[in-house]
């Protein structure tokens, strides 16, 4: 099984979940992607990546020089995909960055778009879903949020920074945070420096 599902919700780090695409991509896996449309609008703020929304994200762009892998990418009004299905298998799902909204959807089983309907489903098939919060300061109820799926095996990873690593640039947080995002979908990487 080598089928992932990329969900990039509207909070900020967008980065995080581009790398995290790049390194899923790079290992030779299949990601179907879906990327909200608050999502769409602060990419470009914060990358710099445009994507066209009426047409669909642009694969190049997406994939920003990697070769392998397979990328299939919806909207998130498109609620027939196969990943609204649990008879559609995949191995596991993230969710990143994820937004205090979606995190609430999640957490309360609404599905009210493509991306929440996959995490439900994800949830309900007993796959693992991995979720990347983004907020500061977080209130208490993102926390029970993030507390309630935590305790049905969710791994709730927000991008909380470490120096041991040594980092020297923002890039190399963003590849700390999502290395750590495949650790806890228990995907071997090499995407930062690890503690030896
Ligand atoms: C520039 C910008 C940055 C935002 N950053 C965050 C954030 O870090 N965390 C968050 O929970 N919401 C953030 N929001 C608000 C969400 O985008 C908003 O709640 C939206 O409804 C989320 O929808 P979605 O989860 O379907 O993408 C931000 C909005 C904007 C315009």
């Amino acid at each position: 099984m080598r089928r992932y599902i990329l969900g990039i919700s509207g909070a900020s780090g967008q980065a995080i979940g581009i790398k995290l695409l790049r390194e899923l991509l790079g290992l030779d896996f299949d990601v179907h992607l879906v990327i909200s449309g608050h999502a769409l609008q602060i990419l470009a703020q914060e990358t710099g990546l445009r994507l066209c929304l009426d047409k669909g994200p642009d694969e190049e762009t997406l994939r920003g020089g990697v070769r392998n892998g397979r990328l299939f990418q919806y909207r998130q009004e498109e609620m027939e995909a196969p990943i609204a299905s649990g008879s559609f298998k995949t191995k596991a799902m993230f969710i990143a960055p994820c937004s205090m909204k979606t995190l609430s959807a999640v957490a309360g089983g609404y599905a009210s778009n493509l991306l929440e309907r996959a995490a439900d489903v994800t949830i309900k098939e007993g796959r693992k879903l991995v979720l990347c919060p983004r907020e500061m300061p977080f209130s208490a109820i993102h926390l029970e949020n993030m507390l309630k799926l935590a305790r049905i095996g969710v791994s709730v990873a927000p991008p909380v920074a470490a120096f041991y690593h040594e980092p020297k640039t923002l890039e190399d947080m963003v590849d700390f945070f999502a290395g750590k995002l495949l650790d806890s979908a228990g995907i071997e990487n090499e995407t930062f420096k690890r503690w030896q």
